[in-house]
C-alpha cells in the first residue's frame, strides 16, 4: 500500500517537473528570443479595484479622463461614454457643462431636413475624433483605432493588457522585420502595431490636481479610467457583495442557535 502510495508520488513528481521544464523551455524559446513575434504575457499589476473589496480610485479616473481626453481622443472614439457620466468619478455639473461645451456636436435634422453644429451638452456621448471607421483607418495607415469604452473587457485579462501595452513599446531588434508605419511593441500580437506610442515622455499633460504626470502615473491613470469606463457599476456591484455575504453570515448563526434552541426541548 504505501509502496504504491510512493511510486504514485514518484511518478507524479516527474510529470510535475517534466511540465515546469516545458514551460520554462517554451517561454525561453517563444519569450526571450528577440526576434519572436508572439506578444508576451501581460505584466501582473496590483489594481485597487481588484478583488473582493476593490474600489475605484477617483482621484486617478480622473486624471485618467484627461489623459484620454488630451492624447487618446485624438485618435479613439468612446461612444459609450456621455459626458454626464463624468459626475460619477467626481465631476460637478459645472464642470460637466463646461467640458461638453468645448465640443462641437452634430445635430439635427432641423425644420429644414438638415444637420447642424451646436455646443456639446451633458447628456451628450463624447465625440469621435473621426466621422466614420473609413476616415479613421485612412488616417491611421489603415488601422483601426478601436472605440475604448469596452476595451478593457474586450481584451483578456484587460487592465494588464493596456497597462503592459503602453508600456511595452522598445526598440526594434536587429533583424526583426518591422513593416512600414508600425511599431514594435511586446506585447501587440505579431509586435507590430500601428499605433505610435502615445504616452512619450514625463508631463506630457499637466495635471489639474498637481500630481506629477510620470509616464507611469499617466499611464496607471488612463488604465483606471477605462476599467471604470468599462465596468462602472464594479464598485456597487463588489458592496452589494460583501453586505450579501455579511447578511447570509448572520442568518446562519440565526438559523443555528433556532435550531438549537427548537431541538433542546425534543431531547
Ligand atoms: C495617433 C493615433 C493614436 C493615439 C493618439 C492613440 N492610439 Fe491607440 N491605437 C491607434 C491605432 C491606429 C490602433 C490600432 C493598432 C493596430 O491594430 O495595429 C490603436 C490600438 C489601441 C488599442 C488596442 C490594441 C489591441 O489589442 O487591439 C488600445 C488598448 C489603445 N490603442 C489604447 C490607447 C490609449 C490608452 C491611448 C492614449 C494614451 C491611445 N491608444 C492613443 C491609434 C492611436
Amino acid at each position: 500500500m504505501q509502496k504504491k502510495f510512493l511510486i504514485s508520488l514518484f511518478l507524479f513528481n516527474i510529470i510535475f517537473a517534466l511540465l515546469a521544464l516545458e514551460q520554462s523551455l517554451a517561454s525561453s524559446l517563444v519569450n526571450d528570443d528577440e526576434l519572436a513575434t508572439s506578444a508576451l504575457h501581460p505584466k501582473q499589476m496590483k489594481w485597487e479595484f481588484e478583488g473582493i473589496f476593490g474600489r475605484f480610485d477617483k482621484a486617478s479616473i480622473q486624471r485618467g479622463y484627461q489623459v484620454y481626453r488630451e492624447v487618446c481622443s485624438a485618435c479613439h472614439a468612446m461612444k459609450q461614454m456621455s459626458f454626464r457620466n463624468l459626475g460619477d468619478i467626481g465631476f460637478n455639473e459645472n464642470e460637466i457643462k463646461q467640458i461638453a461645451s468645448e465640443y462641437l456636436v452634430t445635430d439635427g435634422p432641423n425644420d429644414d431636413g438638415e444637420m447642424f453644429e451646436r455646443a456639446g451638452l451633458p447628456s451628450d456621448k463624447f465625440v469621435s475624433p473621426y466621422a466614420n471607421e473609413q476616415a479613421a483607418r485612412s488616417a491611421n495607415g489603415g488601422a483601426y483605432p478601436p472605440d475604448l469604452s469596452l476595451i478593457i473587457k474586450a481584451r483578456h485579462d484587460g487592465a494588464n493588457y493596456v497597462y503592459s501595452l503602453l508600456t511595452g513599446y522598445k526598440d526594434v531588434p536587429d533583424g526583426f522585420n518591422l513593416a512600414s508605419g508600425k511599431n514594435y511593441n511586446l506585447y501587440f500580437e505579431g509586435r507590430q502595431i500601428s499605433m505610435p506610442a502615445p504616452i512619450l515622455e514625463d508631463n506630457q499633460v499637466d495635471y489639474k490636481d498637481g500630481t506629477f504626470a510620470s509616464k507611469e502615473q499617466m499611464i496607471v491613470d488612463v488604465v483606471n479610467f477605462l476599467q471604470y469606463s468599462a465596468e462602472p457599476e464594479m464598485e456597487h456591484r463588489k458592496k452589494m457583495g460583501v453586505r450579501t455575504m455579511i447578511f447570509l453570515f448572520i442568518l446562519l448563526v440565526i438559523l443555528v442557535m433556532a435550531k438549537r434552541a427548537i431541538w433542546q426541548q425534543v431531547k
